[in-house]
């Protein structure tokens, strides 16, 4: 099967999704796996933007990269293009699967879907929170990451 294509979808494209698109790209490549990844906002607000510089240096003091990212939209061909859409929280799920055909709307899920703690479902909006909001984000990102390189590696391997 061809290598999945997976993108990270937040509100701003500044915080969360950048962080886990830095996170993903990290630890797939240290599994071997080979995919590809990208991230955008359902908002267009932060578009051109680099990552925020409090998700940057949270990420970056745990070895993450994110180098070459600037902030986009979702696109109507993201939904063609890309095989799994990743949501950070439930009003980005709603507001892709609005966006979205309906043949193409089982690609969105919630990205703590592939969090072993089932009990979590969503990434908080760190933007208007303290350092406390990105450390957590970051831990809730890399737990998701390691179950989505396990489901990746069972279904395309
Ligand atoms: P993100 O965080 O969705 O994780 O990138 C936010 C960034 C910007 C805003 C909200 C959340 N904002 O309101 O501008």
């Amino acid at each position: 099967m061809d290598k999945p294509k997976v993108l990270f979808v937040c509100l701003g494209n500044i915080c969360r999704s950048p962080t886990a698109e830095a996170v993903f790209r990290h630890r797939a490549g240290r599994a071997g796996l080979g995919v590809y990844i990208d991230s955008a906002g359902t908002g267009a607000w932060h578009a051109g933007e680099l990552p925020d510089a409090r998700a940057q240096s949270a990420g970056k003091a745990r070895g993450y990269s994110f180098e070459g990212q600037t902030a986009r939209a979702v696109i109507d061909d993201d939904f063609e293009d890309f095989d799994l859409i990743l949501a950070m929280d439930q009003k980005n799920l709603k507001n892709l699967q609005m966006m979205a055909p309906n043949h193409l709307c089982s690609k969105i899920q919630l990205f703590l879907e592939f969090l072993n703690d089932r009990s979590v479902t969503e990434v908080p909006d760190p933007y208007y929170g303290g350092p406390d909001g990105f450390e957590h984000v970051l831990d809730l990102i890399e737990a998701a990451s390691d179950g989505l390189i396990a489901e990746i590696s069972e279904n395309y391997g």
